[in-house]
C-alpha cells in the first residue's frame, strides 16, 4: 500500500517507518520536524517537510504520492506543557488532524490510523482499562485527542472513513539493533530518564510516593515501542469501512515506578540511585489496558519482557547519549 507516515520523524513514527517498509508498503513521511529528527527517517521513505495543517500542501501530496492510507502520528504529547499552553495543543492535536481529514477527504484517501492515548480515559473507572469505558480527559492533551477521535468517527459516519483508532499507554524500548530510539527534549517519559540518570552517574527522582499501589508508587503498562507500531500495521491491514475499531495498546501488566527502576538495575548492571520527590500534578494511581481487543485481531507482542524493552532502550542510550546529535 501507498502510505502517509505524519509525523515520521518521531520517536514512534520512525520505527512504524522501517515496519511499514519491511512489511512492503511503499512510505511517505511528512513532518514538520518541530521534534522529530531527519536522522531517524528511513532513508528507502519519501521524505517531505511540512505541516500536517497545511490542507492544501497536504491534499496535493495525497494525490501525487497515490496515497491510499494516512497513519498520522504527528502531535504534541506533553500533559504539562498542555495546561500551560492549551491553545498550542488545541490546534497541532485537534485543528491539525481535521485539516488532513479535509485534505484526505479531497484527495478520495479513505483509511486513516490515528495514535491516540490512554489520557482520554481520565482517572479510569476500573483497570484494565476496557476500550468502551467512558472517554474523560482531565487534561487538554487528553481532549486534543478525544475530539480527533470523534471527528473520525463522525467522518466514518458520515463519509464512509474507514479507521483504526489506537490508544497507547506507556510506550518505551527502541529499534533492537539500537540505531534508532527516543530522543525527546526536554525528556519526562520514566524509562529514558532513569538510563540517563544511570549513565551520568545521578539519581532518579520517584514523583510521588503516596500512591494507592502496594509500594507507593505510580503502576503503569509497558508496550515495546516495536510492538506498538506492529499492531497499527495489522489495524491498518484490516480496516473496513463503517467498522468501529477502537484499541487499546498495552500489555496487560502493571509496573511500579519502583519495579522499573529495579528492572534498569537489572538491565543495565548499574546501582541506579533513586530520590524520592513530591507527585507530579495529574498522574493516575495505576493505569493498566485491557489488550483482548488487539489480540484478538491477531497481535502477539514480540517483546513482551520488561528487561528486554529496557535493553533495547539502553542500547539506543548508550551508543547515542546526545540523541540523534551524537
Ligand atoms: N515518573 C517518575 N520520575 C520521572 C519520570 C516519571 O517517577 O523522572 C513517574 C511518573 O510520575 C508516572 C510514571 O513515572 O507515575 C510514568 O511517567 P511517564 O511520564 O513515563 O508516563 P505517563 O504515564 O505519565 O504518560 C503516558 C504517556 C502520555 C500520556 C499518559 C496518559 O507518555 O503521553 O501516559 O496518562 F498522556
Amino acid at each position: 500500500m501507498n502510505v502517509l507516515v505524519t509525523g515520521g520523524a518521531g520517536y514512534i513514527g520512525s520505527h512504524a517507518v522501517r515496519e511499514l517498509i519491511r512489511a512492503g508498503h511503499t512510505v511517505t513521511v511528512l513532518d514538520n520536524l518541530s521534534t522529530g529528527h531527519r536522522a531517524a527517517v528511513d532513508s528507502r521513505a519519501h521524505f517531505v517537510q511540512g505541516d500536517t495543517g497545511d490542507a492544501v500542501m497536504v491534499e496535493r501530496l495525497l494525490v501525487d504520492r497515490r496515497i491510499e492510507a494516512v497513519l498520522h502520528f504527528a502531535a504534541f504529547i506533553e500533559v504539562g506543557e498542555s495546561v500551560q499552553d492549551p491553545d498550542k495543543y488545541y490546534r497541532n492535536n485537534f485543528a491539525s488532524p481535521l485539516a488532513l481529514l479535509g485534505a484526505m477527504r479531497a484527495a478520495d484517501v479513505r483509511k486513516i490510523v490515528f495514535s491516540s492515548t490512554a489520557a482520554v480515559y481520565g482517572n479510569p473507572v476500573r483497570v484494565p482499562i476496557q476500550e468502551d469505558d467512558v472517554r474523560a480527559p482531565i487534561n487538554p492533551y487528553g481532549r486534543s485527542k478525544m475530539m480527533t477521535e470523534m471527528a473520525i468517527e463522525d467522518a466514518s459516519k458520515a463519509y464512509g472513513l474507514g479507521y483504526a483508532i489506537l490508544r497507547y499507554f506507556n510506550v518505551a524500548g527502541a529499534s533492537p539493533d539500537g540505531t534508532i530510539g527516543e530522543a525527546h527534549e526536554p525528556e519526562s517519559h520514566l524509562i529514558p530518564r532513569i538510563l540517563m540518570a544511570a549513565r551520568e552517574g545521578r539519581a532518579v527522582g520517584i514523583f510521588g510516593t503516596d500512591y494507592a499501589t502496594p509500594d507507593g508508587t505510580c503502576i503503569r503498562d509497558y508496550i515495546h515501542v516495536v510492538d506498538l507500531v506492529n499492531a497499527h500495521i495489522l489495524a491498518l491491514e484490516k480496516i473496513e469501512e463503517g467498522r468501529d475499531a477502537v484499541y487499546n495498546l498495552g500489555s496487560e501488566k502493571g509496573f511500579s515506578v519502583r519495579e522499573v527502576i529495579d528492572a534498569c538495575r537489572a538491565a543495565t548492571g548499574l546501582d541506579i540511585r533513586a530520590e524520592e520527590h513530591p507527585r507530579r500534578p495529574g498522574d493516575p494511581d495505576r493505569l493498566i489496558a485491557s489488550s483482548s481487543r488487539v489480540r484478538a485481531l491477531g497481535w502477539e507482542p514480540q517483546y513482551p519482557d520488561m528487561t528486554t524493552i529496557i535493553s533495547h532502550a539502553w542500547k539506543w542510550h548508550q551508543t547515542h547519549p546526545r540523541g540523534y546529535k551524537s
